[in-house]
């Protein structure tokens, strides 16, 4: 049997087409949504991204400036360019691509840019408020995940979901947030990483199992139940001589052999990483109302 393929692509057009028509409503009151990013360094994958997050403000009718600074830039410095475009007032969202270079303290960074403008989820006052189930900017990647279940009809509630992997920006956010007891929540997480013994003993017990681990067709076919539900959060570049670009994605899971016994599946691409910018763009428009709302 194979599984459905959960059109990620699909579904994140529909949630920027519901921004749009609030960008457009915004727009008509004299606000226009900004979103400010700022990349430090060369890295090919991060400036893949911020040109899909400008792209995608671009399209919806948002302001978007995008600071790219060389990789010797210092920590000073790239906390005076954050306090620049804070002050400059055109910006409702900031955001610091990362991984920044070394030499850079990533905490103070996020710890400069102000919460109400953390469209990331990064900061720790909204990592807080979002652990005490309050309303804040959740972490892109795991709300574009929770969107990308309810909408494709696999509601995480009183599903065992195993997440494998404990990162600051995925696996631990998205525990935290499909443990939350709300609707489109109330699930019993189980988080899994590179300590835990008898992997594949324990993603054998998901009903929704999300691999976010950042290594290539990590999760293979014995390690899934036949009938579970599979998020693929890996953005693998793997040489492929064979394609013009030299390299192709691949995720953390292994999609021919496990597209054979699980029930629904995402690709990649066209999985998650469309809805992580579809939420980035849902965030920019609450911050820009948030700002409507202080006036
Ligand atoms: N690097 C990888 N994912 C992300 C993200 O969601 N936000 C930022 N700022 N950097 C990232």
């Amino acid at each position: 049997m194979s599984a459905r393929i959960i059109d990620g692509k699909a579904i994140a057009a529909q949630v920027m087409a519901e921004v749009a028509r609030e960008v457009a409503d915004l727009r008509a009151r004299g606000v226009v949504p900004g979103l400010a990013v700022i990349l430090v360094g060369d890295d090919p994958a991060s400036a893949s991204y911020v040109r899909g997050k400008r792209k995608a403000c671009e399209e919806l009718g948002m302001r978007s400036e995008t600071v790219h600074l060389p990789a010797h830039t210092t920590q000073s410095q790239l906390l005076n360019t954050i306090e620049e475009l804070c002050t400059a007032g055109w910006a409702h969202g900031l955001l610091v691509q990362l991984p920044l270079p070394g030499h850079i303290d990533e905490k103070v960074i996020i710890e400069a840019i102000p919460p109400s403008m953390d469209v990331d989820g990064f900061h720790p006052v909204n990592r807080g408020r979002l652990t005490s189930g309050e309303d804040t900017f959740v972490p892109c990647t795991p709300a574009g995940i929770q969107e990308l279940l309810l909408r494709s009809g696999y509601d995480p509630e009183g599903r065992h979901v195993v997440i494998v992997g404990r990162s600051q920006i995925v696996g631990l956010p998205l525990a935290i947030l499909l443990a939350q007891k709300r609707a489109g929540a109330n699930a019993t997480v189980t988080i899994c990483h590179s300590r835990t013994r008898n992997l594949a003993e324990v993603t054998k017990t998901a009903d929704i199992l999300v691999a976010a681990i950042g290594s290539p067709a990590t999760i293979r076919a014995e390690m899934v139940r036949a009938g579970t539900v599979v998020i693929d959060v890996g953005v693998n570049r793997v040489e492929d001589p064979s394609s013009p670009k030299g390299y192709r994605l691949v995720g953390d899971v292994d999609f021919a052999a496990v597209s054979q016994v699980a029930a629904a599946i995402t690709p990649v691409p066209g999985g998650v990483g469309p809805m992580t910018i579809a939420m980035l763009m849902k965030n920019t428009l609450k911050a820009a109302k948030a700002s409507l709302a202080g006036h």
